[in-house]
């Protein structure tokens, strides 16, 4: 056909305004902004926003640049961290009847995550570094056994080289959640890259975040090709989309997990900043560690490697819930007080209804109810008796990456104070 016809750009900067708006810009900015733009010509490939077949994806960026920053062979962008989860236990092969070890503190994503892989959540203790025990983890151990998720729960690492030896001992596959805990590293590797699989999270509270958004790593190119193919069921990541399968287990039925565009744009920025974020929180993590005096019977969450936290919790456990109560009058965080008065939270075993009454999204009760799975474990509100007693003396003190010295100095003898006057004889 040789009638003209006008090129269609579906983007144009009506849309980068309305993500302009996103930072909440004063009125008169917005309108110098608009004028420039309207001053200028666009550009004919603007905004494409579709991160395969893409010159200029940011999402492939991203990856890129992740990887570099982990030391990791593969870096898989997806849309969150939950996504991130479920792709890699899909892609590590968890299917019906598989058991996963998990611990009893964690944001309950990790155990949805697994159920939705229509696996079998292990749920077993922390120890007062509040990490899983990997002496916790032996124990759990059964034929069915097919993963270990340790979680570094508020950026702090896990015991991550004995929990891969319990693993290659007993041929069991590690995916790392490092939802929590992005820039936090155990004796000097990057948290995630331990493990077969690590998965984080980019969401709006985490340490870097995109809005929404998560990573998986690798270095196993079988288990990120699969977890690609769960990431994208389209099939746009394969060299050859709609080639017939390379090998058995490649192509299956997935979702579609792609990270978004202007998400990845967004946590390339951040990205950037990772090292500047975790060297500022530390920095106040180690202060007022130094600084503040602990009441008698309290003392500090000892990190399996303190060089490695991510910085921004600084943990406290202290001798009862009683004193936990009492601390929580000075504004330090934790469960303690809400528990007294029957306040809920999703990151504590004892209120994940949907495993200790088995809720699923249809009534016929699958993955709990199945003929692939003889034994459930004992899922009660009492089966991890020693995480409820550490999590009921937690104490936790958020620090932000613009705190200062002046800050913490000032906040530690302020609190030192409040202390001395709540816990005195
Ligand atoms: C330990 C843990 N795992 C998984 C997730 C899920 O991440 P997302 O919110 O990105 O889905 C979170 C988020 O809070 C988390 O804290």
């Amino acid at each position: 056909m040789s009638v003209a016809r006008p090129s269609y750009t579906k983007y144009s900067t009506d849309e980068l305004m309305e993500v302009i708006d996103v930072f909440n810009i004063p009125e008169s900015t917005l309108q110098q902004i608009q004028g420039l733009l309207d001053a200028s010509e666009p550009a004919p490939d603007a905004g494409n926003f579709f991160r395969y077949y893409n010159p200029r994806s940011k999402t492939e960026a991203f990856e890129r640049s992740y990887e570099e920053k982990v030391g990791c062979r593969h870096a898989l962008a997806v849309n969150s961290g939950t996504s991130a989860l479920i792709a890699s236990l899909l892609a590590a092969g968890v299917g019906p009847g598989d058991e996963v070890i998990v611990p009893a503190y964690t944001f309950f994503a990790s155990i949805s995550s697994i159920v939705v892989a229509r696996g079998i959540p292990v749920i077993v203790d922390i120890d007062e570094s509040l990490t899983i025990d990997p002496e916790a983890i032996a124990a759990a151990i059964t034929p069915r056994t097919k993963v270990i998720m340790p979680v570094h729960m508020i950026g702090h690492p896990c015991r991550m080289d004995a929990i891969n030896e319990i693993a290659k001992e007993r041929g069991l596959i590690v995916i790392e959640d490092a939802a929590q805990a992005c820039g936090g590293t155990y004796k000097g590797k990057y948290l995630g890259t331990w493990g077969d699989m690590g998965c984080v999270s980019l969401d709006a509270y985490k340490v870097i975040g995109s809005g929404e958004g998560g990573i998986i790593t690798t270095d196993d190119d079988w288990l990120y090709t699969r977890s690609q193919s769960y990431h994208d069921t389209a099939a746009c990541w394969r060299p050859d989309r709609f080639a017939r399968e390379r090998k058995e287990g490649e192509l299956f039925c997935g979702e579609n997990y792609r990270m978004p565009e202007l998400c990845a744009a967004v946590a390339i920025a951040q990205l950037r900043k990772l090292d500047a974020i975790t060297s500022a929180t530390r920095a106040i993590y180690h202060q007022l560690r130094r600084e503040i005096i602990l009441p008698a019977g309290a003392k500090w969450v000892e990190p399996h490697d303190p060089d490695g936290v991510c910085g921004y919790s600084l943990g406290i456990l202290f001798a009862s819930q009683d004193d936990a109560v009492k601390a929580a009058d000075l504004g330090i965080g934790g469960l303690a007080k809400g528990d007294t008065k029957g306040v809920r939270d999703w990151h504590v075993f004892w209120h994940w209804d949907h495993i200790l009454e088995q809720k699923t999204v249809t009534p016929e009760g699958f993955p709990f109810r199945s003929p692939y799975v003889d034994k459930l474990p004992d899922y009660s509100p009492d089966m991890c008796p020693t995480t409820k007693k550490i999590m009921l003396r937690l104490g936790t003190i958020a620090i932000q990456p613009t705190d200062t010295p002046e800050w913490a100095s000032a906040y530690a003898s302020e609190l030192n104070e409040g202390l001395v006057r709540l816990f005195k004889a």
